[in-house]
């Protein structure tokens, strides 16, 4: 080698580290699966480089953040193209390195010698999340500043500590100016910082240990071998390609979306909606989800017990079981659990879009005079917003718990309903509903209102909820809305 080319390759060093590194052997038989990894890496530098870019004109201010996106969105010559690949950007760099963890996971590509691969792996995994989280405040409309709201009270559930943990995220007792800058730099500094560190460590751990072959169970590992011994390929050219091919299709579709697909930006944070109903990114959904399902001492479970535990679980892995089988045969338990994990978050991501909806917006009621009673048990069915589980013949609420108008034809007694609205858990044990302390009035009421809605006595007639809450005269003491975590804490 001559001339510049001999220059550079010596001061380099080519000969020695880069080379190896480009050519690096790998297995022949690897699949396409084996690039989720790099994937996840292009994606990154995607969002980077959009991040820099968005970074120039974004303004980290409680005043002027919503503000800057809208000049960026209309003002800012492709702009909104910027923030759409951006924004795709972000849910498919959440898609791709949870699929390269699940395809790891299922293929116990975690075990040894690459434990701490997968460790730094799950690492990984949590900074891309928290890049996700820090970054959906930043436009600072309503649903950045209600999804913080809720998420920023999970901790508080933790003992002693918990309180104190939510004031250092929000750097304060409210979301302000300073959630605001705190959360920037945690989404352009800290975080990139500390991702960009990690994958540097993985791939060098990568490059120490070697991709996992693939996974042979310990039957068809008796079997001899067929056909070919495996040639070897390189990483350079021959994987490189399939990744770049991979690359293309995804940014590809990324760029389409940021071009056809609208990217929401909702009210700025302070317009008062009160039907407003708070939703989190699309990847956060069934965690949402799950908090609905818990209250009271129990809400802790949903909080904290199972992320925390999916969590830890994550960083376990490696050490849970000692054999090095890696076939899904070998392995029932993990693949069970990773299984059911994935239909779960699947079938509770699916359910808390469903459930997104406005409720109790509106009140199926019989045609006809209600008794006073039943009158009050309208005000309790509303001041408590009992739609947030549940239908009245379809209507107005959600599905979480039975259609209300069912209960004349369980034929359930006035006495059996009270029971079971003051303390559900007494009647049912494993009932998810909260418990309601309510007057003697309060009771008799709810009990007679439901077992009025008999729509096959009576024409069925929509009143507004707004009507109800002017009609009556509840005290502040029955407007309480402390059964569900999201209003409670929005308070
Ligand atoms: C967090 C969701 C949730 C809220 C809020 C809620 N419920 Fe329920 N409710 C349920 C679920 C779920 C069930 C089904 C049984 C179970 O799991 O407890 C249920 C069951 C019932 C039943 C049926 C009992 C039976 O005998 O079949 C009644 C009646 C009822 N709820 C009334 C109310 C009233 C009245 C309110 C408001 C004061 C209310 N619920 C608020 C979730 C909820």
């Amino acid at each position: 080698m001559s001339g510049f080319k001999g220059f550079l390759s010596h001061r380099l060093g080519w000969d020695l580290y880069l080379k190896p590194f480009l050519y690096k052997k790998l297995p022949s038989d690897l699949g396409w699966s084996a690039t989720l990894g790099s994937l996840c890496a292009l994606v990154f530098v995607v969002e980077v480089v959009t991040g820099m870019l968005l970074a120039m004109y974004y303004n980290p201010s409680p005043d002027l953040a919503y503000e800057s996106i809208q000049f960026i969105m209309n003002d800012v010559s492709m702009g909104n193209i910027l923030r759409g690949i951006h924004h795709w950007g972000a849910s498919a760099m959440v898609i791709l390195v949870f699929t390269h963890l699940m395809t790891v996971f299922f293929s116990g590509s975690y075990k040894t010698p690459r434990e701490l691969t997968w460790t730094i792996g799950v690492f990984l995994f949590l900074f891309t999340l928290g890049l996700g989280f820090t970054g959906y405040l930043l436009p600072w409309d309503q649903k950045a500043y209600w999804a913080t709201v809720v998420s920023s009270n999970i901790p508080r559930d933790i003992p002693l500590i918990g309180d104190y943990i939510t004031r250092i995220m929000l750097g304060g007792d409210r979301i302000s100016g300073l959630t605001l800058t705190r959360f920037y730099s945690l989404h352009m500094l800290v975080l990139p910082s500390l991702l960009a560190i990690f994958v540097l460590i993985h791939i060098y751990l990568i490059r120490i240990h070697g991709l996992a072959e693939h996974p042979v169970s310990a039957v068809a590992a008796e079997k001899p071998q067929q056909g070919e011994p495996a040639g070897e390929i390189a990483f350079y050219p021959e994987h490189l390609f399939k990744c770049t091919i991979l690359f293309t299709i995804v940014f590809g579709v990324i760029l389409a979306l940021a071009f056809f697909a609208h990217v929401p930006l909702e009210d700025k944070v302070g317009t008062i909606d009160d039907a407003y109903l708070p939703r989190p990114d699309w990847y956060y959904m069934w965690l949402f989800q799950i908090l609905t399902f818990f209250s009271g001492s129990s809400e802790v479970i949903g909080s904290l017990v199972i992320p925390l535990g999916g969590v830890c679980l994550l960083f376990l892995m490696p050490w849970l079981s000692k054999n090095n089988l890696r076939g899904l045969a070998d392995r029932p338990l993990a693949t069970a659990m990773g299984t059911v994990s994935i239909i779960g978050i699947v079938y509770l991501t699916l359910m808390g879009f469903a459930g997104a909806r406005p409720y109790g917006q509106i009140v199926p009621v019989p045609d006809r005079t209600l008794t006073p009673s039943e009158t009050v048990g309208l005000a309790v069915f509303v001041a408590r917003d009992c739609a947030y589980c549940h239908n009245i013949h379809g209507k107005g609420g959600r599905t979480v718990g039975p259609d209300l108008t069912n209960m004349p034809a369980k034929k359930r007694t006035d006495r059996e309903l009270i029971a079971f609205i003051r303390d559900p858990q007494s009647v049912s044990r494993w009932s998810i509903m909260p418990k309601y302390d309510l007057t003697h009035s309060q009771a008799q009421g709810i009990a007679d209102f439901i077992l009025a809605l008999d729509f096959s006595t009576w024409d069925m007639k929509i009143i507004h909820r707004d009507q109800i809450l002017s009609n009556q005269s509840a005290g502040p003491d029955t407007v309480s809305l402390n059964h569900s975590r999201r209003h409670a804490k929005m308070e």
